[in-house]
């Protein structure tokens, strides 16, 4: 028996298939051209494409224009919410990309999402990025907070990244706090533990929407990331518990070494833990031979946005979260 693939969407002068994994590479390759700056590793959005799936529900569709894959169109909301916050986002290959097109867009998804009962709609857009903020303005979208984004080079903060590492790993030993890499831990419970860990510091991380709890299984694959590895993924233990995690992504095609996560239970909080987890992955990432590593996190971060710019990371930029009710909400 065959079945009929879905009639493509039209919209402006495009027309929208919907997109399987295998597109993954396709639209990494388009983010990477349309802000030059901040390369997007393939095999990460396969995995990330693939990992979302767990825990939202999504609609991804890849844009055509004239017969050529020019763009693509995502939205996704959490499986379960008591309120329908909907993220979209819009990306074209330049020349293709003009902020009427990325309205269009954008509006497709709302109207689809709004029609599922969505009532709020998120999307993010770097605050240097003209055309994208503007398709944002016109659409009505306010801007709601903002993500900044550092970097640290390696090569320049050597020294103070050395003394800085040497003094917490002497600060660790006098609290009896013990870092290691999980690959190192031989606790068979160490997984459970990280997990309910992170679980408990995602709830602090400053947020304009509902919180979406990772279940047990989605945080496994996402330690099973092509760009993590455990032994290069830091944790600090007080005896039986695990109080901390910092942890580097290391994109296998192309990209930025970037921080993926770091947290610290709440009992463990103001002792130095992050600062010591931190200070392990970028000495480990010189040993690598890696330049330069990046890192983000909320504008409202206080601890981190302290411990980022004392360790000497330096800010790029930030990406701007827009917010936009849905008529009559
Ligand atoms: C952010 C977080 C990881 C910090 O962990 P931590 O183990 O308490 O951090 P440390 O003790 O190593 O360092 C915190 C630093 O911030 C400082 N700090 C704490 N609160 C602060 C505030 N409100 N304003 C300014 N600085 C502050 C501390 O004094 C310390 O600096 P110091 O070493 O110069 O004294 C932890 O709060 C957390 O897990 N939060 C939730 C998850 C999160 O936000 N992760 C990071 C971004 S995704």
């Amino acid at each position: 028996m065959t079945t009929s693939a879905p009639a493509p969407l039209s919209v402006a002068d495009m027309t929208l298939r919907p997109a399987t994994l295998e597109d993954a590479a396709f639209a990494s390759d388009v983010a990477t051209a349309a802000q030059p700056r901040d390369p997007e590793d393939p095999l990460l959005w396969r995995n990330w494409w693939k990992d979302e799936e767990l825990v939202l529900q999504v609609e991804r569709f890849i844009v055509w224009l004239e017969g050529r894959a020019v763009g693509f169109a995502l939205r996704r909301h959490p499986s379960e919410a008591s309120e329908r916050f909907e993220r979209l986002s819009a990306e074209l290959l330049p020349p293709a990309r003009t902020t009427a097109r990325l309205q269009a867009l954008l509006a497709l998804l709302e109207s689809r999402a709004a029609a599922e009962g969505a009532r709020r709609f998120t999307a993010w857009a770097w605050d240097r990025d003209g055309l994208l903020n503007g398709a944002l303005a016109k659409r009505g979208f306010r801007e709601e907070r903002r993500q900044r984004y550092w970097e640290l080079h390696l090569g320049r903060n050597r020294e103070r990244l050395e003394r800085m590492t040497s003094d917490s790993r002497e600060r660790m030993r006098a609290q009896g706090i013990r870092i290691l890499t999980v690959a190192e831990d031989d606790d068979p419970e160490k997984y459970q533990k990280l997990w309910r860990m992170t679980d408990e510091a995602e709830r602090d991380i400053p947020r304009s929407t509902p919180f979406v709890a990772s279940p047990f299984h989605a945080f496994m694959e996402w330690m099973r990331s092509p760009g993590l590895r455990e032994d290069r993924t830091w944790i600090a233990r007080v005896g039986d518990s695990i109080v901390g995690i910092s942890v580097l992504s290391y994109p296998p095609v192309r990209g930025n070494v970037a921080t993926d996560w770091t947290g610290t239970a709440r009992s463990a909080r103001g002792q130095g833990v992050a600062r010591a987890l931190k200070c392990e992955t970028v000495l480990q990432a010189i040993d690598l031979g890696v330049a330069s590593v990046r890192t983000d996190n909320d504008y409202q971060n206080a601890p981190i946005l302290h411990l980022n710019e004392s360790m000497g990371y330096e800010p790029l930029g930030e990406k701007v979260m827009y917010l936009k009710r849905a008529e009559g909400w």
